[in-house]
């Protein structure tokens, strides 16, 4: 069929299916994050990652507009030739101090940090992930033509079973997440780690999000459980209310990829307005760490909240909170009525997850105030009875939900509540 004939025809039913108003919507405004409007009607975003609030946060905002009006907007090419800021390599420094690692390097997206592993998952290497990683460790490991085995999500056991059964000369990879961006779940780093070393095998975590909001100073899944991954890798557009991306490693590695990565050498630079948010980002993330108390409990708060009705929201222990609405129509309408009521969430459909498995994701951010998640609350449980997702009326018991609170910053949160 004629390329361009496959997406007329794909598109007509894709409109008819969908509709126009779930995927792609242009937002007029926002309002400090936590709230925006569309077509003149404001809503609550609970869809958005930037988990500490700091993307409206004045110190960020200024020193990304400090950023351009010193640099620019654009450094014209990429960072092999004229794009590297002594700012890059700040950033690139104070995130491998951070994340534990010997050296980091930033690109313009998470997505292409990822896919800068590519020279490390060659054809004469086996890469082991789990079913649920992001399409991103997916894509790298395409490009960079590994065979890749996959172990069911999070199940150590099938992990060690198929390690076991390709024990030889090839190079292995662990490839897993952190915080799973659908499921909420944490990997079982331990677990990994341990057969890794058994097997000879390095691991590979994307941490984009739990950076920010994993372990005793935020530094993600690595500080939560005291290990060291050997390759870290993050979105800067999560808790670092950004847009980019970075990978941190062994500096020889990271030495490496910079010349090996065609996704590094033939980009261009991150923006330094991108660069200086992030570093102002993580700065006041290291020194605020109440603003992570404050999106655990708030998250503590909305999936107790959600079960108490009735809603199912997985495994997660953190601040995605997957609300389970099977079936794609029932998913989409569901998520319409939760906007006339509102609230903005993000529908996850195939292909971002299986068919069969559809949720509502909602994430609130440090900045969202009580009273925003009593009015989510309040939506779910009216849009969930008119469509019949939950029953009529409250549900008889639940099993709450411990958000993951490292000891450190369980204080800080009786602090940020006032108890
Ligand atoms: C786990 C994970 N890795 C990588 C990415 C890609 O990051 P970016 O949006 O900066 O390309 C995302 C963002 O969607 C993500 O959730």
């Amino acid at each position: 069929m004629d390329i361009l004939e496959r997406c007329r025809s794909w598109t007509a039913e894709h409109l008819r299916q969908t509709g126009r108003d779930c995927y792609y919507r242009a937002i007029g405004d926002t309002f400090d994050g936590t709230e925006v409007e569309f077509g003149g009607r404001r809503v609550i975003m609970a869809a958005t990652h930037d988990y500490l609030g700091l993307s409206a946060d004045p110190r960020v905002r200024a020193a990304a507009a400090e950023a351009v009006g010193r640099f620019g907007t654009s450094l014209g090419g990429s960072r092999a030739v004229s794009g590297s800021l002594e700012l890059h390599e700040e950033l690139e420094s104070a995130l491998a101090v951070f994340l534990g690692q010997e050296a980091a390097v930033v690109l313009p997206s998470g997505f292409q940090a990822n896919l800068m592993l590519a020279p490390l998952l060659g054809p004469d290497d086996l890469v082991f992930g789990d079913f649920s990683n992001h399409v991103s460790l997916d894509e790298a490991v395409n490009l960079g033509q590994a065979e890749q085995r996959k172990f069911l999500h999070g199940n150590v056991e099938h992990l060690g079973e198929l390690l076991h059964a390709a024990d030889g000369s090839a190079g292995k990879v662990i490839l897993t997440d952190g915080i799973f961006s659908v499921d909420g779940d944490i990997c079982d780093l331990p677990g990994i780690m341990e057969l890794a070393s058994a097997h000879g095998a390095r691991v590979v975590v994307d941490s984009s999000h739990d950076l920010g909001v994993l372990g005793p100073t935020g530094a993600g899944v690595g500080e939560h459980f005291g290990l060291r991954p050997d390759i870290v890798t993050s979105a800067l557009s999560k808790s670092l209310a950004s847009v980019g991306g970075v990978i941190a490693g062994p500096a020889e590695v990271i030495h490496y990829l910079r010349f090996h990565s065609r996704t590094a050498l033939f980009t261009a630079a991150a923006s330094p307005a991108n660069v200086a948010a992030a570093l102002a980002a993580l700065r006041i993330l290291q020194a605020e760490p109440q603003r992570r108390a404050r999106v655990l409990d708030l998250a503590e708060r909305l999936h107790n909240g959600l079960r108490a009705l009735g809603y199912t929201t997985g495994a997660s222990v953190t601040p995605v909170v997957p609300v389970l609405v099977r079936g794609r129509e029932r998913c989409l309408r569901m998520w319409r009525q939760l906007e006339a009521a509102g609230v903005f969430t993000a529908p996850m459909t195939y292909p971002g997850v299986r068919a069969g498995q559809e949720v509502l994701r909602v994430t609130l951010t440090a900045g969202h105030t009580d009273g925003q998640l009593e009015r989510v609350l309040a939506a779910f449980e009216w849009a969930g009875r008119k469509e019949g997702v939950i029953a009529p009326s409250a549900s008889q018991g639940y099993a709450p939900v411990r958000i993951v609170r490292p000891a450190a910053s369980a204080d800080a949160a009786a602090v940020a509540s006032g108890g």
